[in-house]
């Protein structure tokens, strides 16, 4: 009979997800493995809640974006200062019932995080983790997919924004997903050409802010593009957080586009009297996970997908495929969870050249 491997998606989605899943159902069905699909991450898993995968279902899937299978952010361990109890005996007894050879954990750093407590926990040890993220922020990987087509899709927005914001001569706040890390909004921001870029691992200084407005409308430039990351600062009033402690971000926008306008208006000089200073905010948001992936965010999800089999086969337990250079790696799970990728200084001094900021 043939063995049974489990497959799960957490967290938000990412453009290239059904990529992996398409890899893992070829390669694990070639390999001569039966796969299943827990539906919505975790909670499949809790619930018992799987189907059975074949070649038929993943055709063509990778030019798709979502999950094929669902996601959720639902937990199975306790978490630190969270009331959530712990749930990893269902979820030991359901993998058990179905008598699963092992488990392949599709996830960012919360999913995968889970992943490794259940390899270390050892009551279902048989564990192999995909990263996935399009915040690009898990460690121990160059890159995630959804990445690149996140920034595509952003740098296209930014693209746009420029010839709408010079016919107002307005300022225009971009705001970009990152929660931890400032990946998307670095490099959607240089490739859009963004005059100023703010990520959370820079501190910034709204005077330099307003300096580099002021020097292009007195320079004859008259507007500005402003790149901006969601997490430099936690604007959530409502302190909503999911099942694992993240709050609710999104909004910093509004809130950066209402004092830039106050200060343009107090402090620069109308070029004529009926001349308005204007700012406008764009957020993203769930835009830039929607929709099909690139063809590299393809290639990438299929390859660590067909990895992923290859870890099953050599009995690579507690380990997560990575892309290192252009290879495909296996890394230990507990090196890549409990803390992130961030941007490094020199990501930022290169980006500084062409932006005010
Ligand atoms: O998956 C990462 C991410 O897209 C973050 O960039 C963002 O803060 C968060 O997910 C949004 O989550 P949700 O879809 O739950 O609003």
């Amino acid at each position: 009979m043939a063995k049974k491997i489990g497959i799960l998606t957490g967290g938000g989605d990412a453009p290239g997800l059904n990529a992996v899943i398409r890899g893992i159902v070829v390669n694990g069905t070639k390999s001569g493995y039966e796969v299943w699909g827990f539906m919505d991450g975790w909670a499949g898993v809790l619930n018992g809640n799987a189907k059975k995968l074949i070649l038929d279902d993943v055709e063509q899937i990778h030019c798709k974006g979502g999950t094929i299978i669902g996601t959720s952010r639902t937990p199975i361990f306790p978490k630190k200062g969270k009331s959530n109890v712990d749930r990893s005996d269902e979820a030991v007894k359901h993998l058990k019932e179905m008598d699963l050879h092992a488990l392949i954990v599709i996830g960012g750093d919360d999913t995968q995080g889970e992943a490794d407590r259940l390899f270390k926990d050892q009551r279902f040890p048989h564990v192999v983790g995909v990263p996935k993220t399009i915040d690009n922020d898990l460690r121990s990987t160059d890159y995630t997919f959804g990445f690149n087509t996140a920034v595509q899709i952003a740098s296209e927005a930014i693209d746009r924004l420029h010839t709408t914001a010079n016919s107002h001569h307005r300022v225009m706040v971009v705001e970009i997903m990152g929660r931890h890390a400032g990946w998307m909004t670095i490099e959607a921001g240089m490739a859009g050409g963004a005059h100023v870029i703010l990520i959370p691992e820079t501190k910034y200084d709204m005077n330099d802010v307003y300096k580099v407005i002021k020097d292009r409308y007195e320079s004859g430039k008259g507007y500005t593009i402003i790149a901006v990351a969601e997490g430099i600062e936690e604007t959530s009033e409502s302190k909503e957080t999911d099942a694992f402690g993240n709050v609710k971000l999104g909004g910093v926008c509004e809130t950066l586009e209402a004092r830039i306008q106050e200060w343009m208006i107090e402090n620069l000089e109308k070029p004529y009297p009926e001349f308005k200073f204007e700012a406008r905010s764009v957020r993203l948001g769930h835009l830039q996970r929607g929709g099909s992936p690139t063809a590299f965010d393809r290639i990438l999800g299929t390859r660590l997908g067909v990895q992923a089999i290859e870890l099953v086969k050599n009995e690579t337990w507690g380990h997560m495929v990575s892309l290192q250079g252009t290879e495909i790696k296996a890394v230990k799970l507990e090196d890549a969870v409990g803390g992130y990728k961030i941007v490094p200084d020199y990501r930022h001094e290169e980006a500084e050249l062409f932006t005010g900021l």
